[in-house]
């Protein structure tokens, strides 16, 4: 486990969270694989019945590493970021999650992948791959247009604008804004009342609601190669270098 990621089990949850506030919480490739084992070992613990993830208060999560975008390989398939892009398609227990602040790029492709999001009133989101010269990821090329239908999904992603929580609330992104003192205790209450329920029928229920799997390990790997491909590019480069040398 790294410092970077802390996890912990109680009443039944996994509780997972980001730790890299002085980088907002952007995610390296040491914190995909931290959040893969985590991950890997909640499904394997039969303590652990629902998964709650948080990434800090304040800021969600900033997004991939804008530094790691230089390495070209950095979401090669078979890399820390592929590994856990899939693996959140085949999570089999509930998972939960609790946003405050910004959450951007995959701080909200994350969320298409979990059951239940609560968001604070002050919460942020935004798909700006198009405005770094990369593509949509996670599988939000199909899942978004999936949630929220086609023309939504295309203002978000080719505008790459940020939304509030009401917004992403009324397109059913999210479950319920909440004010910043009191998500924390709302998203835990309804993470340890699922943690409750009669088990089997609740992971039955998420495996018959999980119809596309196989589309969506398709659909990730498309993503993957293209955003490979863009990763290369002179206009993403020097998009790149812009923000880090701000
Ligand atoms: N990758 C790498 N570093 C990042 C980062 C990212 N995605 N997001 C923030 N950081 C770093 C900043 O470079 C800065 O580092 P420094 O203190 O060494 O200069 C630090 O985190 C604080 O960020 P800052 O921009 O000063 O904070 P803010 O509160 O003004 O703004 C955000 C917060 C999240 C709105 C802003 O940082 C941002 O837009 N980040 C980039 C988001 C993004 O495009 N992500 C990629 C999605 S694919």
């Amino acid at each position: 486990m790294t410092g970077l990621v802390h996890s912990f089990i109680n009443n039944g949850v996994m509780h997972l969270e980001l730790n890299r506030m002085d980088k907002k919480n952007s995610l390296n490739s040491e914190m995909y694989q931290a959040m893969t084992e985590s991950i890997i070992a909640a499904e394997n613990d039969s303590d652990v019945r629902v998964i709650l993830f948080k990434g800090g208060f304040g800021c969600f999560c900033a997004g991939n590493d804008i530094q790691d975008f230089l390495d070209e390989e950095v979401i090669a398939p078979g890399s820390p970021i592929a590994t856990f892009l899939h693996l959140l398609v085949d999570i089999e227990k509930p998972m939960i999650a609790a946003v405050s602040g910004p959450a951007i790029g995959i701080g909200t492709t994350l969320l298409l992948h979990c059951d239940l999001v609560y968001a604070t009133d002050k919460a942020i989101f935004s798909l700006p791959f198009v405005n770094l010269g990369v593509c949509a990821e996670a599988g939000s090329s199909y899942l978004l247009a999936q949630q929220i239908g086609h023309v939504r999904a295309s203002e978000l992603l080719m505008f790459g604008e940020n939304f509030d929580a009401k917004t992403a609330k009324d397109y059913g992104l999210i479950n319920q804004v909440i004010g910043e003192n009191d998500y924390w205790d709302l998203a835990i209450e309804k993470a340890e009342k699922l943690a409750s329920k009669p088990y089997d029928s609740l992971l039955t229920t998420k495996a018959l609601m999980k119809t596309e799997r196989a589309t969506l390990h398709a659909v990730i790997d498309q993503e993957i190669a293209e955003f490979s491909r863009l990763l290369k590019t002179e206009e993403a480069k020097t998009i790149f270098s812009k923000f880090l040398k701000r």
